[in-house]
C-alpha cells in the first residue's frame, strides 16, 4: 500500500535541456531501422473493431500462445546487444510482494524492483512523477463499464487524460474503448494483457502481455501504437522495463500518490472499509493542496463509479490550487503514440516491434524550460516497502517511491533519449 504521507521531497524543475521529443529515436539513417520490416496499418487495412475477425485475431490463453516472429527477432537483438538483463523471475509471496531468489537484492541494480521503490533514474524507462505544478491525469485497469460515465465528464470539462488499458477488456469492451477513445483528448496506454505482476513473468510471457496489448490498441485506433505502459501493481524490475523500452519502445508510468481506490465496491479486498469514498477525496483533497513539486502521478483507477466518482468530486480543486492537469504525455510534452503525435495527427504504419520513425508530430515540439535547478533529492527513508495485506493491491510500494529527485531523473532520462535502441 502507498505511504502516501512518505512522498514529499523537493525537487527541482523540469529538466535542464531543451528536450526534443523529435531526438527520441534513431535518425532515418541509423542501420538499426532496417532491421525490421515495416507492415502497412493503415486504418482501412484493418477489421472493424468489436468484428469477428478483429476477435478472433488475439490470443484466448496467453500462457499458451507463442510470440509473434517479428516481436521475438527484435527480442532476440536487444538481448544479443546486451539491452536486457539476466534477472530470475520472482515469485508472488503470500504476503502480496514478489521475492527473488537469494542473492538478488531487489532494492538495487541490477534487479532494482518498482515494488521495492528502486528507480532507475531514467526516465526513458521509467516515470515517477510529473513536472513541478503539473498532474499528469491517468485512470487504470478500463475500459469498464464505469468508464463510461468518466469518459462523459472529461469529454465535457475538455480534460485530457492517458487510460492504461487491460488488454482483455479492450476484447470485451470494445464499445465503452471507442466511446471514450472517439474523445481525441484521451491517450490510450498499455497495462498488459491479463495483469499479472510482471515480474513474475518470463520474458517470453513479458513479450506476450505488452505485445499484444499494444497490438490491440494499434489495430483499433488507426494503427496508432501507444508509447507508454504502466505495470500492474507497480511491479516491474531492470528486465521488465527493459523489454517494454528496447522491444517495444515503450517509457513505464509508475505513480507517486496513491488512492487505493481499487478497493471501492471490493468487499473482498476491502472488508473492513478501510478505503473508503471518504478517504479516497482525503487523500486528494491532500495532494491536491499540497505541495507543487514534484508534480503529481496519482494512481487512480475506472473501475468502480465510486472510483470515478472520487475522481469528479475533486475534479475542481486541480484548478483551484493552480495545477495544470494534463494526459501523461502532454504533461512531457512528448508524443502520445511511436507513430503519430497524438490522435489527431496523421499515423506513420508501423508494426508493433518496428523501430518508430526518428520524428513524430509537430516539426517543432516545445522546448522545456531551461532551469537546471539542482534537486537536493532526498528520500523518503523508510518507504516501507511492504505491503502487508494479502492479495494486495494496486499499489505494492511503488505509491511512496517516488522519492526521488526529480531533476535527477529527468537529467537521465534526457541523456538517454538521443538513442533509443
Ligand atoms: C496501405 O493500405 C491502404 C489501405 O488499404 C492503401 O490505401 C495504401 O496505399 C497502402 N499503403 C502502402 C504503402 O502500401
Ligand atoms: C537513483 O537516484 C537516487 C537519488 O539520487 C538514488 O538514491 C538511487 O540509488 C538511484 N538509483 C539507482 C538505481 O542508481
Ligand atoms: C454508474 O454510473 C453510470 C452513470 O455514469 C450509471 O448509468 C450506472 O447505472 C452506474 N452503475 C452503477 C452500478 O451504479
Ligand atoms: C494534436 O497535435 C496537434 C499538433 O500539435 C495540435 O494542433 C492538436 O490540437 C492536437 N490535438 C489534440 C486533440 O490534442
Ligand atoms: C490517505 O488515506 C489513508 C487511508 O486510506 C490515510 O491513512 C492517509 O493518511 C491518507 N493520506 C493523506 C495524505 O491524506
Ligand atoms: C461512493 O460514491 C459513489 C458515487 O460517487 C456512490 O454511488 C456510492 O454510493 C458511494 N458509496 C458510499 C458507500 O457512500
Ligand atoms: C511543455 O510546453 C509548454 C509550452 O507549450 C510549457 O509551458 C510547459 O512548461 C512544458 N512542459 C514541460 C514539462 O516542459
Ligand atoms: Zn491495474
Amino acid at each position: 500500500m502507498a505511504r502516501a504521507g512518505s512522498l514529499l521531497f523537493l525537487l527541482a524543475s523540469f529538466g535542464a535541456v531543451a528536450v526534443s521529443a523529435n531526438a527520441w529515436y534513431h535518425p532515418r539513417d541509423h542501420p538499426v531501422y532496417d532491421l525490421f520490416k515495416r507492415q502497412n496499418a493503415s486504418a482501412g487495412a484493418l477489421p472493424a473493431i468489436g468484428s469477428t475477425q478483429w476477435t478472433a485475431a488475439y490470443p484466448t490463453d496467453l500462457t499458451k500462445a507463442s510470440v509473434p516472429t517479428a516481436w521475438m527477432n527484435a527480442y532476440t537483438a536487444a538481448k544479443a546487444a546486451g539491452k536486457i538483463p539476466d534477472i530470475p523471475v520472482s515469485t508472488l509471496g503470500a504476503d502480496g510482494v514478489p521475492a527473488y531468489p537469494t542473492g538478488n537484492d531487489p532494492n538495487k541494480p541490477p534487479v532494482c524492483s518498482s515494488s521495492y521503490q528502486c528507480n532507475l533514474n531514467n526516465t526513458a524507462m521509467e516515470i515517477w512523477s510529473a513536472p513541478d505544478n503539473f498532474v499528469g491525469l491517468s485512470f487504470d485497469d478500463g475500459p469498464l463499464p464505469p468508464s463510461t460515465g468518466l469518459c462523459a465528464f472529461l469529454r465535457q470539462q475538455k480534460q485530457s487524460s492517458t487510460h492504461f488499458y487491460i488488454g482483455t477488456n479492450i476484447l470485451q469492451n470494445p464499445t465503452i474503448f471507442v466511446d471514450c477513445m472517439s474523445d481525441p483528448l484521451q491517450t490510450p496506454a498499455v497495462h498488459t494483457w491479463t495483469h499479472p505482476y510482471m515480474t513474475t513473468k518470463t520474458d517470453e510471457q513479458v513479450l506476450l502481455e505488452l505485445g499484444w496489448t499494444m497490438q490491440i490498441i494499434h489495430d483499433s485506433l488507426g494503427g496508432r501504437l501507444p508509447r507508454f505502459w504502466r505495470p500492474p501493481y507497480g511491479d516491474s524490475d531492470a528486465r521488465v522495463y527493459a523489454i517494454a523500452y528496447y522491444v517495444f519502445h515503450m517509457t513505464g508510468v509508475v505513480w507517486d500518490q496513491d488512492t487505493n481506490d481499487w478497493m471501492l465496491e471490493d468487499p473482498q479486498d476491502n472488508p473492513n472499509n478501510v478505503v473508503t469514498n471518504q478517504t479516497v477525496i482525503t487523500n486528494l483533497t491532500n495532494w491536491l493542496s499540497g505541495s507543487k513539486s514534484p508534480g503529481l502521478i496519482i494512481l487512480e483507477h475506472e473501475l468502480s463509479n465510486s472510483s470515478v466518482g472520487c475522481f469528479m468530486d475533486t475534479y475542481a480543486l486541480h484548478a483551484q490550487h493552480g495545477w495544470t492537469t494534463l494526459s501523461i504525455p502532454e504533461v512531457f510534452n512528448q508524443s502520445a503514440f511511436l507513430n503519430s503525435w497524438n490522435q489527431t495527427t496523421s499515423v506513420t504504419p508501423l508494426d508493433i516491434a518496428a523501430t518508430p520513425p526518428s520524428s513524430v508530430g509537430p516539426p517543432a515540439p516545445p522546448a522545456a524550460p531551461t532551469t537546471a535547478a539542482a534537486a537536493g533529492a532526498q528520500a523518503s527513508s523508510a518507504a516501507s516497502t511492504s505491503s502487508s495485506s494479502s492479495k494486495s493491491s494496486s499499489t505494492n510500494g511503488a505509491g511512496s517511491a517516488a522519492a526521488i529527485s526529480t531533476a535527477a531523473l529527468l537529467g537521465a532520462a534526457l541523456c538517454s533519449l538521443v538513442f533509443s535502441y
